[in-house]
């Protein structure tokens, strides 16, 4: 799985005791990011369609969810990554931008990059194996890079990491049918299924996905795109169209509320965190006006990631920015009929027994406190 800001390893087993408790058969998880959340529906049985907005998302989706493990030849599959792994390093778009002018990978890495993404386009686009060969590729690359997790900026010195060599592995595929969404949400939203359960993960901050992971957009559209900057992120990062309304303080409210009262789901379960721009209380407020009956909150502890935790330093290696505090609390809210909620909030409550309990905010339903470990 890539290193991904906001990601919800922690949350994993919490959000998938959930899904169970509302009896979910069918999920959409909304904002799918690494898709390690609908993984965990999908193992769990539940049909889940994984939508989000960046292509290198449509890409993960199309090879944790979208594919059933069942129709792969395993061995053709190990047989192809075997072969792709063999090729000839040749210097390209990846070696010349993101290693030599930027420093994301080392070179004898971005040379393998160029040489293994064209074969794949050159021998597979179109094919049911094209997402799990690129996902397989992100993956590889993403093990050997030299950044802290985003692609804002890379580290001064190589990561140790970044010396390894690139190695394809295959992706562990799940078993079961899944379905993927790429696009705006605000354009999306009505042509998702109906289902039993959504889970909601919006981003909270400015700070914008598709500039954030441009070297996966780049790596999956392969386009060469003209670049500015010591990042050498994509012109495009610039342009409107690929701006989200959920980054800005201004426009994130009144969307987030726009697509809860879109959607077509029983059950909604949403992440947020106390740095988003709004308030747990405001948060539940919108739920019920989006029509649920019932409103829980619960309340994790979790460790901010790694870059908020070392500085964040410029190519020069000078610290650009600052540590704020190393810890947040993240939110789950789940909204929908009573009974479900009820159950859902046992099945919480089990789960985190014996741990430390903290009253409700003013108007939730009910508060936990878990630490989900390492
Ligand atoms: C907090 S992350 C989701 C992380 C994910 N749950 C995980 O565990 O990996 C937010 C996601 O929202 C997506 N996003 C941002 N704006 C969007 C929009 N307007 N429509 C759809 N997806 C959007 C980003 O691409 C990013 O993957």
């Amino acid at each position: 799985m890539i290193k991904y800001l906001g990601s919800k390893r922690v949350l994993v087993p919490v959000l998938g005791t959930m899904a169970a408790a509302a009896g979910a058969r069918t999920a959409v998880d909304l904002f799918s990011g690494t898709t390690r959340v609908a993984q965990e529906f999908k193992r769990r049985g539940i049909h889940t369609t994984a939508a989000d907005r960046a292509t290198y998302t449509g890409v993960l989706a199309g090879c944790y969810i979208a594919t059933d493990a069942r129709t792969v030849d395993r061995e053709q599959l190990a047989g192809i990554l075997t072969d792709l792994q063999a090729t000839t390093p040749a210097r390209g778009y990846v070696t010349e931008i993101f290693c030599e002018r930027a420093r994301y990978f080392q070179p004898k890495n971005g040379m393998r990059i160029d040489a293994i993404r064209q074969r794949i386009e050159d021998e597979h686009a179109g094919t049911e194996l094209y997402p799990v060969l690129l996902t397989s590729l992100m993956e590889a690359a993403d093990r050997v890079d030299s950044t802290t997790g985003i692609q804002m900026a890379f580290l001064k010195d190589w990561a140790p990491r970044s010396a390894r060599d690139l190695e394809l592995r295959m992706p562990v595929l799940l078993d079961g049918p899944g379905a993927s969404v790429t696009g705006d949400v605000m354009e999306t939203v009505d042509a998702l299924p109906a289902v039993d359960l959504c889970y909601v993960d919006p981003p909270y901050n400015q700070h914008r996905y598709f500039a954030n992971y441009h070297v996966w957009e780049t790596l999956v559209r392969w386009d060469a795109p003209e670049h500015y900057g010591v990042a050498c992120k994509r012109v495009d990062v610039r342009e409107d169209e690929t701006r989200s309304v959920f980054n800005s303080r201004r426009t994130m409210p009144a969307a987030l509320a726009d697509v809860l009262s879109r959607l077509r789901a029983g059950t909604v379960i949403l992440s947020y965190n106390d740095e988003s721009w709004i308030t747990a209380e405001d948060m539940e407020g919108m739920l019920r006006d989006a029509g649920h009956e019932e409103v829980a909150v619960f309340a994790f502890d979790s460790k901010r990631y790694v870059g908020a935790q070392i500085g964040i330093h410029s190519p020069a290696g000078k610290k650009v920015g600052k540590v704020s505090h190393l810890r947040n609390t993240e939110y789950v809210f789940v909204a929908g009929g009573a009974a479900t909620v009820r159950q859902v909030s046992a099945a919480v409550d089990e789960m985190t027994a014996g741990q430390r309990r903290r009253p409700a905010p003013r108007g939730a339903a009910a508060l936990g406190t878990l630490s989900p470990g390492p």
